[in-house]
Protein backbone atom coordinates (compact mmCIF):
# COMPACT_ATOMS: atom_id res chain seq x y z
CA UNK A 1 0.00 0.00 0.00
CA UNK A 2 3.29 2.26 1.12
CA UNK A 3 4.87 1.85 -1.94
CA UNK A 4 1.56 2.51 -4.00
CA UNK A 5 1.46 5.73 -2.03
CA UNK A 6 5.07 6.42 -3.33
CA UNK A 7 4.62 5.41 -6.95
CA UNK A 8 1.65 7.93 -7.17
CA UNK A 9 3.00 10.64 -5.68
CA UNK A 10 6.37 9.89 -7.64
CA UNK A 11 3.70 9.68 -11.02
CA UNK A 12 2.12 12.84 -10.03
CA UNK A 13 5.41 14.73 -9.92
CA UNK A 14 6.62 13.44 -12.83
CA UNK A 15 3.71 14.51 -14.57
CA UNK A 16 3.53 17.91 -13.36
CA UNK A 17 7.22 18.84 -13.55
CA UNK A 18 7.59 19.30 -17.58
CA UNK A 19 3.58 20.60 -17.15
CA UNK A 20 5.63 23.34 -14.57
CA UNK A 21 8.35 23.57 -17.10
CA UNK A 22 6.80 24.26 -20.38
CA UNK A 23 4.13 26.63 -18.10
CA UNK A 24 7.27 28.49 -16.94
CA UNK A 25 8.46 28.92 -20.53
CA UNK A 26 5.24 29.66 -22.05
CA UNK A 27 4.89 32.66 -19.00
CA UNK A 28 7.67 33.44 -20.31
CA UNK A 29 7.07 33.98 -24.07
CA UNK A 30 3.42 35.36 -23.17
CA UNK A 31 4.66 38.57 -21.21
CA UNK A 32 7.52 39.73 -22.67
CA UNK A 33 6.26 41.84 -26.28
CA UNK A 34 7.98 40.00 -29.22
CA UNK A 35 10.81 42.50 -31.13
CA UNK A 36 8.18 43.51 -33.52
CA UNK A 37 5.70 44.72 -30.74
CA UNK A 38 8.76 45.60 -28.43
CA UNK A 39 10.15 48.28 -31.66
CA UNK A 40 6.38 49.68 -31.72
CA UNK A 41 6.49 50.38 -28.31
CA UNK A 42 10.08 52.10 -28.19
CA UNK A 43 9.40 53.97 -31.21
CA UNK A 44 5.81 55.51 -29.11
CA UNK A 45 8.09 56.14 -26.09
CA UNK A 46 10.60 57.92 -28.50
CA UNK A 47 7.32 60.31 -29.54
CA UNK A 48 6.29 61.24 -26.32
CA UNK A 49 10.02 61.79 -24.57
CA UNK A 50 10.85 64.39 -27.66
CA UNK A 51 7.23 65.50 -27.86
CA UNK A 52 6.68 69.03 -26.89
CA UNK A 53 4.03 69.14 -23.72
CA UNK A 54 1.68 72.20 -23.06
CA UNK A 55 -0.65 73.05 -20.86
CA UNK A 56 -4.15 71.13 -21.04
CA UNK A 57 -2.06 68.88 -23.93
CA UNK A 58 -4.89 67.31 -26.21
CA UNK A 59 -2.77 64.20 -25.96
CA UNK A 60 -2.57 64.34 -21.90
CA UNK A 61 -5.50 62.68 -20.17
CA UNK A 62 -5.15 65.25 -17.22
CA UNK A 63 -4.34 69.04 -17.37
CA UNK A 64 -1.11 67.99 -19.61
CA UNK A 65 2.16 70.32 -18.88
CA UNK A 66 2.50 71.46 -15.42
CA UNK A 67 0.73 73.16 -12.87
CA UNK A 68 4.68 73.23 -12.09
CA UNK A 69 7.15 72.24 -14.21
CA UNK A 70 11.06 72.61 -15.48
CA UNK A 71 10.69 72.39 -19.36
CA UNK A 72 8.18 71.28 -21.73
CA UNK A 73 9.87 67.83 -22.84
CA UNK A 74 12.35 65.32 -21.98
CA UNK A 75 14.38 66.46 -24.49
CA UNK A 76 14.83 69.78 -23.26
CA UNK A 77 17.65 68.46 -20.78
CA UNK A 78 18.11 65.05 -22.04
CA UNK A 79 19.89 65.92 -25.25
CA UNK A 80 23.96 66.58 -25.41
CA UNK A 81 25.32 63.99 -28.08
CA UNK A 82 22.15 62.84 -29.03
CA UNK A 83 18.36 61.94 -28.14
CA UNK A 84 18.61 61.17 -23.89
CA UNK A 85 22.06 62.47 -23.67
CA UNK A 86 22.91 64.90 -20.86
CA UNK A 87 22.15 68.53 -20.16
CA UNK A 88 23.87 71.64 -20.05
CA UNK A 89 24.10 73.78 -16.98
CA UNK A 90 21.09 75.91 -18.00
CA UNK A 91 18.68 73.26 -17.41
CA UNK A 92 20.09 72.28 -14.20
CA UNK A 93 17.59 71.41 -11.98
CA UNK A 94 17.18 72.68 -8.77
CA UNK A 95 15.67 69.84 -5.90
CA UNK A 96 14.60 70.48 -2.03
CA UNK A 97 15.25 68.18 1.28
CA UNK A 98 13.00 69.63 4.00
CA UNK A 99 14.66 68.00 7.55
CA UNK A 100 12.66 66.35 9.84
CA UNK A 101 11.54 68.32 12.94
CA UNK A 102 10.31 67.76 16.43
CA UNK A 103 7.28 69.45 15.18
CA UNK A 104 7.32 67.38 11.38
CA UNK A 105 9.36 64.13 11.76
CA UNK A 106 8.88 63.44 7.91
CA UNK A 107 11.89 64.21 5.30
CA UNK A 108 9.96 65.48 2.55
CA UNK A 109 11.50 66.27 -0.78
CA UNK A 110 10.71 68.58 -3.79
CA UNK A 111 11.51 70.19 -7.06
CA UNK A 112 11.69 74.50 -7.32
CA UNK A 113 10.71 74.17 -10.45
CA UNK A 114 11.72 77.26 -12.62
CA UNK A 115 7.68 77.33 -14.13
CA UNK A 116 4.21 77.87 -13.49
CA UNK A 117 1.10 77.48 -16.34
CA UNK A 118 -0.21 80.29 -13.73
CA UNK A 119 2.33 82.66 -12.41
CA UNK A 120 0.25 82.61 -9.42
CA UNK A 121 1.51 79.56 -8.99
CA UNK A 122 5.30 80.22 -8.90
CA UNK A 123 7.95 78.70 -6.98
CA UNK A 124 11.23 80.12 -5.88
CA UNK A 125 13.77 79.34 -3.24
CA UNK A 126 12.19 81.81 -1.17
CA UNK A 127 8.77 80.27 -1.09
CA UNK A 128 10.24 77.06 0.29
CA UNK A 129 12.19 78.80 2.58
CA UNK A 130 9.36 80.46 3.77
CA UNK A 131 7.19 77.69 3.44
CA UNK A 132 9.53 75.91 6.17
CA UNK A 133 10.99 78.54 8.57
CA UNK A 134 13.94 78.17 10.58
CA UNK A 135 13.45 76.82 13.99
CA UNK A 136 14.65 79.34 16.04
CA UNK A 137 17.36 78.27 19.15
CA UNK A 138 18.12 79.99 22.17
CA UNK A 139 18.93 78.73 25.69
CA UNK A 140 17.32 75.88 27.37
CA UNK A 141 17.44 74.70 30.83
CA UNK A 142 18.72 70.80 30.67
CA UNK A 143 19.03 69.16 33.68
CA UNK A 144 20.03 72.02 35.70
CA UNK A 145 22.35 73.52 33.21
CA UNK A 146 21.41 76.34 30.44
CA UNK A 147 22.06 74.90 26.69
CA UNK A 148 22.74 77.06 23.95
CA UNK A 149 20.52 75.61 21.09
CA UNK A 150 21.79 76.85 17.29
CA UNK A 151 18.99 77.77 15.06
CA UNK A 152 18.29 74.95 13.10
CA UNK A 153 17.16 75.70 9.22
CA UNK A 154 15.75 72.27 8.04
CA UNK A 155 15.60 73.13 4.34
CA UNK A 156 19.18 72.17 1.98
CA UNK A 157 18.64 73.14 -1.21
CA UNK A 158 20.80 71.50 -4.25
CA UNK A 159 21.11 72.12 -7.83
CA UNK A 160 21.91 69.10 -10.32
CA UNK A 161 23.25 68.70 -13.90
CA UNK A 162 21.13 66.30 -16.39
CA UNK A 163 22.61 62.72 -16.11
CA UNK A 164 22.77 61.62 -19.68
CA UNK A 165 20.55 58.08 -19.96
CA UNK A 166 22.89 55.86 -22.42
CA UNK A 167 22.73 52.84 -21.74
CA UNK A 168 20.29 52.74 -18.21
CA UNK A 169 18.65 49.46 -19.54
CA UNK A 170 21.70 47.65 -18.76
CA UNK A 171 22.29 49.28 -15.36
CA UNK A 172 18.66 48.86 -14.65
CA UNK A 173 19.16 44.84 -15.20
CA UNK A 174 22.58 44.83 -13.35
CA UNK A 175 21.77 42.37 -10.39
CA UNK A 176 22.39 44.51 -6.91
CA UNK A 177 24.64 41.68 -5.69
CA UNK A 178 27.25 42.54 -8.25
CA UNK A 179 27.48 45.92 -7.31
CA UNK A 180 27.60 44.12 -3.52
CA UNK A 181 30.13 42.12 -4.54
CA UNK A 182 32.92 44.66 -5.85
CA UNK A 183 32.11 46.39 -2.60
CA UNK A 184 33.17 43.45 -0.38
CA UNK A 185 35.84 43.22 -2.40
CA UNK A 186 36.74 46.75 -2.15
CA UNK A 187 36.90 46.61 1.09
CA UNK A 188 39.13 43.26 1.44
CA UNK A 189 41.58 45.35 -0.57
CA UNK A 190 41.89 48.26 1.56
CA UNK A 191 41.57 45.96 5.35
CA UNK A 192 44.64 44.33 3.46
CA UNK A 193 46.39 47.64 3.10
CA UNK A 194 45.64 48.96 6.41
CA UNK A 195 47.00 45.38 8.04
CA UNK A 196 50.07 46.22 6.65
CA UNK A 197 50.03 49.63 8.00
CA UNK A 198 49.19 51.41 4.98
CA UNK A 199 46.24 54.08 5.50
CA UNK A 200 46.71 55.90 2.15
CA UNK A 201 44.33 54.06 -0.07
CA UNK A 202 40.88 55.37 -1.80
CA UNK A 203 37.62 55.50 -0.05
CA UNK A 204 36.09 52.24 -0.26
CA UNK A 205 32.34 54.76 -0.52
CA UNK A 206 29.19 52.42 0.47
CA UNK A 207 26.37 51.54 -1.33
CA UNK A 208 22.78 53.47 -1.13
CA UNK A 209 20.63 51.20 0.88
CA UNK A 210 16.81 52.66 0.04
CA UNK A 211 14.29 52.80 3.23
CA UNK A 212 12.68 49.61 1.50
CA UNK A 213 16.14 47.42 1.71
CA UNK A 214 16.52 47.57 -2.31
CA UNK A 215 20.52 49.17 -3.35
CA UNK A 216 19.61 52.76 -5.60
CA UNK A 217 21.12 52.54 -8.86
CA UNK A 218 19.96 55.65 -10.43
CA UNK A 219 20.69 59.07 -9.61
CA UNK A 220 23.31 61.67 -8.63
CA UNK A 221 22.66 60.44 -4.86
CA UNK A 222 21.61 56.74 -5.98
CA UNK A 223 18.03 57.78 -5.13
CA UNK A 224 16.40 55.17 -7.27
CA UNK A 225 16.33 51.21 -7.51
CA UNK A 226 14.75 50.92 -10.84
CA UNK A 227 14.42 53.40 -14.20
CA UNK A 228 10.88 52.31 -14.07
CA UNK A 229 10.62 54.39 -10.71
CA UNK A 230 13.51 57.22 -11.71
CA UNK A 231 11.18 57.79 -14.90
CA UNK A 232 7.75 57.85 -13.27
CA UNK A 233 9.65 60.52 -10.99
CA UNK A 234 11.13 62.55 -13.67
CA UNK A 235 6.92 62.89 -15.70
CA UNK A 236 5.82 63.87 -12.39
CA UNK A 237 8.16 66.33 -11.28
CA UNK A 238 10.21 67.76 -14.58
CA UNK A 239 7.02 68.09 -16.80
CA UNK A 240 3.86 67.65 -14.33
CA UNK A 241 2.68 64.80 -16.31
CA UNK A 242 0.58 62.59 -13.74
CA UNK A 243 1.52 58.59 -13.95
CA UNK A 244 0.31 56.09 -13.25
CA UNK A 245 3.16 55.20 -10.45
CA UNK A 246 3.18 58.98 -9.25
CA UNK A 247 0.91 62.15 -9.47
CA UNK A 248 2.31 65.56 -10.77
CA UNK A 249 3.92 67.59 -8.69
CA UNK A 250 1.91 70.06 -7.09
CA UNK A 251 2.84 74.01 -6.71
CA UNK A 252 4.57 74.44 -3.67
CA UNK A 253 2.24 75.92 -0.85
CA UNK A 254 -0.89 75.39 -2.90
CA UNK A 255 -4.26 72.80 -3.52
CA UNK A 256 -4.25 72.20 -6.66
CA UNK A 257 -5.88 69.08 -7.89
CA UNK A 258 -6.65 67.04 -10.88
CA UNK A 259 -8.34 63.82 -10.93
CA UNK A 260 -7.06 61.92 -14.18
CA UNK A 261 -3.40 60.72 -14.34
CA UNK A 262 -1.73 62.53 -17.84
CA UNK A 263 0.06 59.46 -19.13
CA UNK A 264 -2.21 56.02 -19.58
CA UNK A 265 -0.68 52.82 -18.39
CA UNK A 266 0.40 52.02 -22.08
CA UNK A 267 2.12 55.62 -23.10
CA UNK A 268 4.04 55.04 -19.61
CA UNK A 269 5.15 51.75 -20.40
CA UNK A 270 5.96 52.96 -24.04
CA UNK A 271 8.25 55.83 -22.43
CA UNK A 272 9.96 53.34 -20.19
CA UNK A 273 10.63 51.06 -22.77
CA UNK A 274 12.17 53.68 -24.85
CA UNK A 275 14.77 55.16 -21.83
CA UNK A 276 15.49 51.64 -21.45
CA UNK A 277 16.20 51.01 -25.25
CA UNK A 278 18.44 53.94 -25.40
CA UNK A 279 21.66 52.36 -26.51
CA UNK A 280 25.23 51.88 -24.29
CA UNK A 281 27.81 54.30 -24.75
CA UNK A 282 30.98 53.79 -27.10
CA UNK A 283 34.64 53.97 -26.88
CA UNK A 284 35.98 55.21 -29.97
CA UNK A 285 39.65 55.16 -30.54
CA UNK A 286 41.46 57.74 -32.85
CA UNK A 287 42.19 57.01 -36.56
CA UNK A 288 45.57 58.58 -36.21
CA UNK A 289 48.15 56.57 -35.14
CA UNK A 290 49.62 59.10 -32.56
CA UNK A 291 46.26 59.96 -31.23
CA UNK A 292 45.49 56.47 -30.90
CA UNK A 293 48.59 55.17 -29.23
CA UNK A 294 48.28 57.94 -27.11
CA UNK A 295 44.68 57.64 -26.01
CA UNK A 296 45.84 53.51 -25.31
CA UNK A 297 48.01 54.37 -22.86
CA UNK A 298 45.63 57.09 -21.03
CA UNK A 299 43.83 53.84 -20.00
CA UNK A 300 46.55 52.23 -18.50
CA UNK A 301 47.45 55.45 -16.36
CA UNK A 302 43.85 55.72 -15.62
CA UNK A 303 43.78 51.88 -13.82
CA UNK A 304 47.41 52.74 -12.49
CA UNK A 305 46.53 56.23 -10.94
CA UNK A 306 44.05 54.71 -9.40
CA UNK A 307 40.95 56.47 -11.00
CA UNK A 308 39.48 52.99 -11.69
CA UNK A 309 39.36 51.86 -8.24
CA UNK A 310 35.80 53.87 -7.47
CA UNK A 311 35.17 54.44 -11.74
CA UNK A 312 34.81 50.41 -11.92
CA UNK A 313 35.69 49.84 -15.49
CA UNK A 314 33.04 46.92 -15.89
CA UNK A 315 30.18 46.16 -13.14
CA UNK A 316 29.33 42.44 -13.14
CA UNK A 317 28.04 42.28 -17.25
CA UNK A 318 28.07 46.00 -17.73
CA UNK A 319 31.38 46.26 -19.09
CA UNK A 320 32.94 49.67 -19.99
CA UNK A 321 30.49 51.64 -17.00
CA UNK A 322 33.65 52.79 -14.89
CA UNK A 323 31.52 53.25 -11.98
CA UNK A 324 31.21 51.51 -8.57
CA UNK A 325 27.65 53.12 -8.39
CA UNK A 326 28.67 53.54 -4.63
CA UNK A 327 28.14 56.91 -3.02
CA UNK A 328 31.39 58.43 -1.95
CA UNK A 329 32.50 62.00 -0.58
CA UNK A 330 35.20 63.70 -2.45
CA UNK A 331 34.70 66.85 -1.19
CA UNK A 332 37.80 68.61 0.96
CA UNK A 333 36.82 68.49 4.24
CA UNK A 334 37.67 72.19 5.11
CA UNK A 335 35.99 75.09 6.78
CA UNK A 336 34.74 76.09 2.81
CA UNK A 337 31.22 76.95 3.88
CA UNK A 338 29.83 73.55 2.97
CA UNK A 339 28.12 72.07 5.32
CA UNK A 340 29.59 68.09 5.10
CA UNK A 341 27.73 66.38 8.12
CA UNK A 342 24.17 66.79 8.96
CA UNK A 343 22.85 69.03 11.76
CA UNK A 344 19.82 67.39 12.73
CA UNK A 345 16.67 67.81 15.46
CA UNK A 346 15.92 64.31 14.33
CA UNK A 347 17.53 60.90 13.20
CA UNK A 348 17.10 61.31 9.10
CA UNK A 349 16.14 57.30 7.62
CA UNK A 350 19.39 54.71 7.79
CA UNK A 351 21.70 55.19 5.26
CA UNK A 352 20.35 58.95 4.26
CA UNK A 353 23.78 60.34 2.11
CA UNK A 354 25.30 63.04 3.50
CA UNK A 355 25.24 66.69 1.60
CA UNK A 356 28.89 65.98 -0.13
CA UNK A 357 28.24 61.97 -0.69
CA UNK A 358 27.54 61.49 -4.55
CA UNK A 359 26.99 58.34 -6.98
CA UNK A 360 30.24 57.32 -9.04
CA UNK A 361 29.02 59.17 -12.34
CA UNK A 362 29.45 55.97 -15.19
CA UNK A 363 32.21 57.46 -17.33
CA UNK A 364 31.12 55.92 -20.46
CA UNK A 365 29.85 58.70 -22.78
CA UNK A 366 31.74 61.60 -20.67
CA UNK A 367 33.30 62.68 -23.69
CA UNK A 368 30.06 64.09 -24.69
CA UNK A 369 28.74 65.02 -21.29
CA UNK A 370 29.89 68.18 -20.18
CA UNK A 371 30.03 69.92 -17.54
CA UNK A 372 30.81 67.99 -14.91
CA UNK A 373 30.14 66.84 -11.16
CA UNK A 374 26.61 66.96 -9.47
CA UNK A 375 26.37 70.34 -10.07
CA UNK A 376 27.62 70.65 -13.33
CA UNK A 377 30.36 72.85 -11.67
CA UNK A 378 33.14 71.95 -13.61
CA UNK A 379 33.42 72.95 -17.38
CA UNK A 380 36.31 70.53 -18.86
CA UNK A 381 37.51 66.69 -17.70
CA UNK A 382 40.49 69.11 -16.16
CA UNK A 383 38.39 71.02 -14.11
CA UNK A 384 36.19 67.69 -13.12
CA UNK A 385 39.78 65.41 -12.45
CA UNK A 386 41.22 68.40 -10.21
CA UNK A 387 38.26 68.61 -8.17
CA UNK A 388 38.40 65.21 -6.52
CA UNK A 389 39.62 65.41 -2.90
CA UNK A 390 38.30 63.65 0.52
CA UNK A 391 38.27 59.95 -0.27
CA UNK A 392 39.76 60.63 -3.53
CA UNK A 393 42.88 62.59 -2.26
CA UNK A 394 45.24 59.73 -2.27
CA UNK A 395 44.69 59.81 -6.49
CA UNK A 396 44.31 63.59 -6.87
CA UNK A 397 47.89 63.71 -5.78
CA UNK A 398 48.83 60.93 -7.81
CA UNK A 399 47.71 62.73 -11.20
CA UNK A 400 48.93 65.90 -9.88
CA UNK A 401 52.54 64.71 -9.85
CA UNK A 402 52.43 62.76 -13.25
CA UNK A 403 54.15 64.09 -16.16
CA UNK A 404 52.69 66.29 -18.85
CA UNK A 405 52.20 63.52 -21.22
CA UNK A 406 50.68 61.31 -18.97
CA UNK A 407 48.02 63.98 -18.07
CA UNK A 408 47.62 64.68 -22.11
CA UNK A 409 47.17 60.91 -22.45
CA UNK A 410 44.71 60.59 -19.46
CA UNK A 411 42.48 62.97 -21.14
CA UNK A 412 42.81 61.68 -24.49
CA UNK A 413 41.68 58.07 -23.17
CA UNK A 414 38.39 59.72 -21.69
CA UNK A 415 38.16 61.47 -25.15
CA UNK A 416 37.46 57.75 -26.19
CA UNK A 417 34.26 57.53 -24.42
CA UNK A 418 31.66 58.95 -26.50
CA UNK A 419 27.62 58.81 -27.01
CA UNK A 420 26.69 55.84 -28.83
CA UNK A 421 27.07 55.94 -33.00
CA UNK A 422 22.93 55.78 -33.61
CA UNK A 423 22.08 58.17 -30.82
CA UNK A 424 20.06 60.58 -33.12
CA UNK A 425 21.32 63.64 -33.17
CA UNK A 426 18.83 66.58 -31.68
CA UNK A 427 16.79 67.89 -34.67
CA UNK A 428 16.13 71.64 -35.30
CA UNK A 429 13.11 72.10 -33.12
CA UNK A 430 14.42 70.47 -30.40
CA UNK A 431 17.32 72.66 -30.14
CA UNK A 432 14.98 75.85 -30.70
CA UNK A 433 13.18 74.04 -27.37
CA UNK A 434 16.37 73.99 -25.89
CA UNK A 435 16.86 77.94 -25.33
CA UNK A 436 15.69 78.72 -22.00
CA UNK A 437 12.26 79.52 -21.64
CA UNK A 438 10.78 83.07 -21.26
CA UNK A 439 10.12 83.69 -17.21
CA UNK A 440 12.52 81.43 -16.35
C1 LIG B 1 14.62 70.21 -16.48
C2 LIG B 1 15.52 69.20 -16.90
C3 LIG B 1 15.06 67.78 -16.98
C4 LIG B 1 13.97 67.27 -17.64
C5 LIG B 1 12.89 68.03 -18.38
C6 LIG B 1 14.05 65.84 -17.51
N1 LIG B 1 15.16 65.48 -16.79
FE1 LIG B 1 15.80 63.59 -16.40
N2 LIG B 1 17.28 64.33 -15.25
C7 LIG B 1 17.51 65.67 -15.01
C8 LIG B 1 18.46 65.80 -13.93
C9 LIG B 1 18.98 67.11 -13.35
C10 LIG B 1 18.80 64.50 -13.52
C11 LIG B 1 19.70 64.13 -12.34
C12 LIG B 1 18.80 64.29 -11.12
C13 LIG B 1 19.40 63.83 -9.82
O1 LIG B 1 19.83 62.69 -9.73
O2 LIG B 1 19.41 64.63 -8.87
C14 LIG B 1 18.04 63.59 -14.38
C15 LIG B 1 18.13 62.21 -14.30
C16 LIG B 1 17.33 61.34 -15.04
C17 LIG B 1 17.42 59.90 -14.96
C18 LIG B 1 18.42 59.08 -14.15
C19 LIG B 1 19.58 58.69 -15.01
C20 LIG B 1 20.66 57.88 -14.33
O3 LIG B 1 21.35 57.13 -15.07
O4 LIG B 1 20.84 57.96 -13.13
C21 LIG B 1 16.42 59.41 -15.77
C22 LIG B 1 16.11 57.96 -16.04
C23 LIG B 1 15.74 60.55 -16.36
N3 LIG B 1 16.32 61.70 -15.89
C24 LIG B 1 14.70 60.45 -17.25
C25 LIG B 1 13.94 61.55 -17.68
C26 LIG B 1 12.71 61.43 -18.45
C27 LIG B 1 12.09 60.14 -18.94
C28 LIG B 1 12.23 62.70 -18.63
C29 LIG B 1 10.93 63.12 -19.25
C30 LIG B 1 9.74 62.59 -18.64
C31 LIG B 1 13.20 63.60 -18.00
N4 LIG B 1 14.21 62.86 -17.44
C32 LIG B 1 13.09 64.97 -18.01
C33 LIG B 1 16.94 66.72 -15.68
C34 LIG B 1 15.80 66.64 -16.43
C1 LIG C 1 36.97 57.97 -4.36
C2 LIG C 1 36.37 57.64 -5.61
C3 LIG C 1 36.83 58.33 -6.87
C4 LIG C 1 38.10 58.32 -7.44
C5 LIG C 1 39.34 57.67 -6.93
C6 LIG C 1 37.99 59.09 -8.67
N1 LIG C 1 36.69 59.54 -8.84
FE1 LIG C 1 36.01 60.63 -10.38
N2 LIG C 1 34.27 60.92 -9.39
C7 LIG C 1 33.90 60.34 -8.19
C8 LIG C 1 32.67 60.92 -7.73
C9 LIG C 1 31.92 60.54 -6.45
C10 LIG C 1 32.31 61.89 -8.67
C11 LIG C 1 31.08 62.82 -8.60
C12 LIG C 1 31.33 63.93 -7.57
C13 LIG C 1 30.28 65.01 -7.52
O1 LIG C 1 29.46 65.09 -8.43
O2 LIG C 1 30.29 65.81 -6.58
C14 LIG C 1 33.32 61.85 -9.72
C15 LIG C 1 33.29 62.59 -10.90
C16 LIG C 1 34.17 62.44 -11.95
C17 LIG C 1 34.05 63.08 -13.25
C18 LIG C 1 32.85 63.91 -13.71
C19 LIG C 1 31.87 63.00 -14.43
C20 LIG C 1 30.52 63.58 -14.68
O3 LIG C 1 29.76 62.96 -15.44
O4 LIG C 1 30.18 64.64 -14.14
C21 LIG C 1 35.14 62.73 -13.99
C22 LIG C 1 35.45 63.12 -15.43
C23 LIG C 1 35.95 61.89 -13.15
N3 LIG C 1 35.33 61.72 -11.93
C24 LIG C 1 37.16 61.34 -13.54
C25 LIG C 1 38.05 60.77 -12.64
C26 LIG C 1 39.44 60.48 -12.94
C27 LIG C 1 40.10 60.71 -14.29
C28 LIG C 1 39.99 59.97 -11.81
C29 LIG C 1 41.42 59.62 -11.57
C30 LIG C 1 42.37 60.69 -11.73
C31 LIG C 1 38.92 59.89 -10.80
N4 LIG C 1 37.77 60.40 -11.35
C32 LIG C 1 39.05 59.35 -9.53
C33 LIG C 1 34.62 59.37 -7.54
C34 LIG C 1 35.96 59.10 -7.75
Amino acid sequence: MRSFTMGWRRATLFALAPATFLGSICYYFATRPDPVELAQLQLAGRELFVREWTANDAQAHGDGLGPVFNANSCAACHFQGGVGGGGDAVHNVTAYEVHPTVRDRHLQKGLVHVSAVDPSLAESPLLVKKCFPVIPGGERLVGGCTVKIEDFDPVRIETTNSIALFGDGLIDRLAESKIRLNYARRMMHQLRHEIGGDFHTVGTGRPRMLPDGRLGKFGWKAQFATLEEFVAAACANELGLGNPLMEQAKPLGRNYRCEEADLTRQEFRQLVSFVDSIPRPVEVLPTDWRQRALAERGKKVFESVGCAECHTPDLGNVVGIYSDLLLHSVTARVSDGYRHELVVEVPLPDGHPEPDEWRTPPLWGVADSAPYFHDGGSPTLEAAIARHDGSARVVTSAYAVLSAADKQSLIAFLQTLQAPDDAQPPTKALLAANEPAAGR
